[in-house]
């Protein structure tokens, strides 16, 4: 018989030293995404959101993938089968997590080690910070099997790419290494596969030793930019910034600021304060 991981079984979870490690736990389906994975993957992120022993979460994958997309043997074939509201439910699934990603309170990163493919855009485009190994493929294969690039694929490409490396991308059907990921601008880096769990490491330690308030507001201003005119963005950073200061912000600065111009223990240029 067929191996079929209970719904709990399909996200893997280990927390050190401030980092949760998520991680796609089907890898012999190379982590596609089906009904109940998209199901677990939102309670492991909401229930680490406000853990105090995780600073940054990394999504990565078991085995081989990322992930292979969307499952389309459970996430399609069988919700159509039950009808439309089998189908907008299992949409509405996917795209939850993803938003609550998008949103989540803490730096996220995307840590490739493989495949990723089609839906599997949707939690890239989430994480703030993408480093894929140089091995990874990335494609929006859809068009191999006749759709679009649905479940904000095709905008995660238009968002990302240039238009024209966007469209091409989408139509061919051809994939991208993780070098050529970077240089189009669907990752932020690759890395040689074996410095990639390293590399990502180092990324995550930077940012635990950050003011996490200042983090949170700084990742969502960025976001919150891609839709607003500059009078509105102008706006929005000055209230955000007031909001900060409801979380101990004008406190934190004036720290900052001492350790600067007083103590001389740091320099903002090269480093970070000392929280
Ligand atoms: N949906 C359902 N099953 C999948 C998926 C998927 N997206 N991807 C892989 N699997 C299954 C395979 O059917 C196979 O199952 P089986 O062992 O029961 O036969 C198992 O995972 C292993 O897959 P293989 O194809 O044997 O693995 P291989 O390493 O040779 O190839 C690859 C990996 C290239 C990722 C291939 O599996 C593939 O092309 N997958 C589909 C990728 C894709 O186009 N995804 C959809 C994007 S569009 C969207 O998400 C809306």
């Amino acid at each position: 018989a067929p191996f079929v991981r209970a719904e709990e079984d399909t996200v893997a979870v280990t927390i050190e030293d401030g980092i949760a490690w998520v991680r796609f736990n089907r890898p012999e389906k190379r982590n596609c995404m089906s009904p109940k994975l998209n199901r677990q993957m939102l309670k492991v992120i909401e229930e680490l959101e406000f853990r105090e022993d995780v600073g940054v979460l990394v999504l990565s994958g078991e085995g081989e993938a990322w992930s292979a997309g969307m499952d389309l043997q459970e996430y399609f074939r069988e919700t159509e089968a039950q009808g439309l509201w089998a189908i907008r439910k299992s949409q509405r699934e996917a795209y939850r997590w993803w938003n609550r990603l998008r949103w989540y309170e803490k730096p996220t990163i995307a840590m490739v080690n493989g495949w990723c493919f089609g839906g599997g855009y949707g939690p890239l485009y989430a994480c703030d910070i993408a480093v894929a190994s140089e091995n990874a493929q990335f494609g929006l294969s859809e068009i191999n099997w006749g759709i679009l690039p649905g479940g904000g694929a095709s905008k995660v490409a238009a968002d990302l790419m240039s238009l024209r490396k966007a469209l091409y991308h989408a139509m061919m059907g051809e994939n991208l290494t993780g070098r050529q990921a970077a240089e189009q601008g669907l990752v932020t880096e690759a890395v040689p596969h074996e410095d990639l769990k390293a590399r990502v490491t180092q990324i995550a330690q930077t940012l635990l030793k950050k003011d996490a308030n200042a983090l949170r507001a700084t990742k969502w201003a960025v976001r919150r930019m891609i839709d607003m005119t500059y009078e509105h963005a102008e706006d929005y950073l000055v209230r955000a910034q007031e909001a900060l200061h409801s979380y101990g912000g004008v406190a934190a600065r004036k720290e900052a600021t001492r350790q600067f111009l007083d103590e001389k223990s740091y320099k903002p240029g090269l480093g970070t304060f000392d929280t």
